[in-house]
Formats: structure tokens, sequence, C-alpha cells
């Protein structure tokens, strides 16, 4: 074999993911149903930091315990403020991105994080250099939640140089429902060399590198990492935002823009791409097929290649424009090396189709978006994806879903003979915080826990 052939192997062969060390949440799907929480909390010293994520560790679920144990399962990620609170070397946190170093508030022109989703508005503690740890549990029953709920309670409840700052819960039973009606956490993208089923219409898997630090990525070789390598090694980055969904808002732009209750559903399809049932636009586009909705097996399989024209599913719904897969862009992009592993979760009352005025009640989504370079990847998706039209030849027009909407904004059905321009697009998603996080792997939550370095 030749040199050459030896570096094509190395490119092209599927890499050994070391399973034992990378977190379950970037390569398992959360549950559906499911039920969990998200914890914030702020270091106060730096050995109170290392005592609690000592004391977490052995408690995080890795990829390779997730193959057997389905139960409820831990995940903690840390943001850059959280690194320096723990008093890791100068050079270690210089290595780590610009992005993820500045925080999310500080990036919010990139973000278009504008307005009422300005982080001046954030809720507390989003935004204010105090989030240091999240913990997250993902759980697909209640006993199975409390109970890791309560393991994690214990391990910090105690710590002296460790403060809680808040607790939310998250959760959809029992159709999963997202805030707006629809069943989602349905496409994500493969991972080569992963260890889940590779379903149908995933389309080639990604390269590792793209979404786990330490292989190689779409490129050939991975991207740089955070130093030393048993910080940066199996780790990756989560953008996690906290969206207020107005429900009652996007029931009434339904009202308004369709004759009656079918036509208000194939608009709200035609919005995200997909029936409120899952089933996509491209293969069920007359009427809603929920056991097709339904199924993993054929949910997720299909491309725009006979639907170019949008006929289908409108160029400018939610799903084509975060994921255009083969659509003919009118701005060359590589789509997948801005692909994200999500593992979004809902939050708050559940979803009514009959809500037309506000109850008072909360209702959103934590979006949670992960890989290798997270933030720069949504800020790309955010600035050229959601809040510009042209790289569909949509002009001004914004995402559907996530846009923050002017009083003029339009969204366009594509029709024959003559397109449909629908007028009065409101603000349906309104950002309530976020922040840029760090997932380490087990081996790296040890390191930053003091194991294996000199900690002052
Ligand atoms: C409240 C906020 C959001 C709502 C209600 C929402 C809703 C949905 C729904 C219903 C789907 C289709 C079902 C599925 O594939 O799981 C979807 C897909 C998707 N969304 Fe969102 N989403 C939200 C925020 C975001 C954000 C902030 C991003 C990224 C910046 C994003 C990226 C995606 C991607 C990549 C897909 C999959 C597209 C595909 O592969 O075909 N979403 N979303």
């Amino acid at each position: 074999m030749t040199i050459i052939d030896t570096l094509k192997n190395l490119v092209h062969s599927s890499p050994k993911l070391e399973l034992d060390d990378i977190q379950a949440t970037i390569l398992f799907k959360r549950p559906d149903p499911y039920y969990g929480t998200h914890v914030l909390l702020k270091i106060i010293d730096a050995a109170g930091g290392r005592a609690l994520l000592s004391r977490l560790a052995p408690h995080v679920r890795s990829a390779a315990d997730a193959r057997i144990n389905t139960t409820a399962w831990i995940a903690v990620a840390l943001s850059h403020a959280g690194l320096v609170a723990l008093d890791i070397p100068e050079d270690s946190l210089a290595s780590f991105p610009a992005a993820f170093r500045a925080g999310m508030a500080a990036r919010a022109d990139r973000l278009q994080d504008f307005g009422a989703s300005a982080p001046a508005n954030w809720e507390a503690p989003y935004g204010s250099g105090d989030v240091h740890v999240t913990i997250s549990i993902f759980a697909p029953d209640e006993a199975s939640w409390k109970h890791a709920l309560a393991t994690a309670q214990n391990e910090f409840k105690d710590i002296d140089g460790v403060t809680l700052l808040g607790m939310h819960d998250f959760g959809a039973q029992p159709d999963s429902l997202n805030p707006f009606g629809y069943r989602d956490n349905i496409s994500n993208p493969a991972i080569d060399g992963g260890i889940e089923d590779l379903l149908p219409g995933q389309g080639d898997a990604i390269k590792a590198g793209e979404l786990i630090l330490g292989y190689p990525g779409e490129s050939g070789v991975p991207m740089a990492m955070p130093q030393p390598e048993a910080l940066g090694r199996n780790g990756t980055f989560v953008v996690i935002r906290k969206y207020q969904a107005d429900a009652a808002a996007f029931n009434r732009f339904l009202r308004d823009n369709a004759d009656d209750e079918a036509g208000q559903e194939l608009l709200a399809a035609k919005l995200v791409g997909r029936w409120r049932s899952g089933a996509p636009l491209t293969l069920a586009p007359e009427k809603d097929d929920p056991a097709l909705g339904a199924d993993p097996k054929r949910n997720n399989d299909f491309t725009y290649k006979d639907d170019q024209a949008g006929l289908q599913a409108p160029h400018g719904c939610h799903m084509r424009r975060m994921n255009p897969r083969d659509s003919k862009l009118a701005v060359l992009t590589d789509v997948n090396i801005h692909r994200i592993i999500r593992r979004s979760t809902t939050f708050g009352a559940p979803w009514r189709a009959d809500l037309l005025e506000d109850d008072g009640q909360e209702r959103g989504l934590f979006f949670i978006g992960i890989s290798a370079k997270a933030p720069e990847t949504v800020e790309f998706m955010q600035a050229e994806w959601v809040d510009h039209g042209n790289f569909m030849d949509l002009g001004k027009e914004r995402d559907p879903i996530l846009g923050q909407q002017d009083e003029d904004s339009t969204f366009t059905i594509q029709k024959r003979p003559v397109r449909q321009r629908i007028h009065g697009i409101q603000t349906f998603c309104t950002v309530r915080g976020g922040e840029y996080l760090f997932m380490p792997s087990l081996t790296a939550l040890r390191w930053l826990a003091g194991e294996g370095r000199e900690t002052a």
C-alpha cells in the first residue's frame, strides 16, 4: 500500500469513537416522551467547583453506559466563566474558540438577538456570567427522572463553594409535542462511527470530528482542540437557548390566514415543512399521514431533489432553512459543515389547539445544539439561514418560526400558477436567555476536578 493509499484510508475509514469517555447526550437522542431538569450552578471558589465535578463525575453517563442503561441520565457542561472560576491554566483558557470565550450575550449581534430577544431583556441568570455549570437530567419516565435529580442534588447541595442559581423542569408527555403542537426530535445528523442505528434519509454520515473533538472532520483533519488533550479530546460544545413560544399568536396567525381547520393544519405544515404529526410535506404533500409521521424508518426518508421549486416544502419553511439538504441554493454552501445535533427540550404548559389568547402560562423550548463548533454553527444559522432569505432567493424573508419579524414581514408559499405571499407574519419565539457551554469528556471532568493537574 502506498503512503497516499494509507492517508486515504485514514481519511475515509470510520474512527473508533471512545464511547466510554464521551457523554451519552452527544450520541443518544433524548427519549420520547420525556421528563427532565436543567440545573444552573455558580462556582464561588475553585476548590468548591472541583469538589462539585469530582462528586458529579461518577454519575455522568457515558455513551458506552447508555447502550445498556436507558433510564434517566445526567449530563454536565461548563461555560467559559465556569472554567475561569475553576482556575484552569491561562494557556488552556486561551485554547478555547473566541465565540465560546466571549459567551452568548456578547455575540448578540451575530445571533441577531435584538429587541425583545436582546440580552438586556433576558431572564436572570442568563448572560450575567454567573452560569458556570449546568447539569441536565434527561429521563424516559417520571420515577427515574426524580431519582436522578435527587442524586445530582445530593452531590451539590452541601458544597460551600457552589451556589444553586436555578432549576427548570422540562418534558412533554404523552405525545412529545413541542410548544406549537409539532412532533419534534426527528431529524438529526448520522455520525460516522456513531452507535445509533442509521435511519433511512439521514444521508451520508457526518465525519465525527464535526461533532466531537479529537476526530477527523469533513476536511479530513481534526478541528483545533482545547488543550491539554485530556481536556479537549472527546468533548464538544453546546449551545443552549431558552425560547418563549407565543402559542396563542401562532394559533391566531393560522386562524386568520386559512379558511377552515384543514387549511390551518396545511399552513402549519407549510411553516415548518412537516405536518404537526411529523409527516414531511415532501412525502405527504396534500394531506397529513400520522402513521408516516410516527414512523422513524420513514418520516425522515426524503430529499428536496424532486421539489426544487418548493411546491411541497416551501423554500423558506423552518426545516428547509435549517437543513437545506440537496436544495439548489443561491449562495454556494457546504451544508454538511453546518449540521448540528439537536437535543432540544420543551417546557411549560402543554400545547393547546384552542389557545387564542395568552393564558398566562409559560410555554417554550430550550434549543440545545451540539457540535465541535456549535457556537459558530448556530451563529451562522441565525445570521444566514434564519434572518436572511438570500440563500433561497427570498430577499428579506426570515424563518417563520424563529425570525424576529417586522410589521410588514411576509412568508411565501411557492404555488402554481402564482405563489402565495402571506403578510403580517409575527414573531412567535423570543429568546429569554442562553449560554455557550463546553461538554467535557469523562476524562476531562476528572481533569477539571483536579485529578492529574496541579491546583492551588
Ligand atoms: C422554539 C424554537 C424552535 C421550534 C419550535 C422548532 C421546531 C422544529 C420542528 C417542528 C422541526 C421538525 C421536526 C424535527 O426534525 O425534529 C425542527 C427541525 C429542525 N430545527 Fe427547529 N425549532 C426551534 C428552534 C430551532 C433552532 C434555534 C435551530 C438552530 C439554530 C433549529 C434547527 C433545526 C434543525 C437543524 C432541524 C432539522 C431539519 C432537518 O434536518 O430537516 N431549530 N424544528
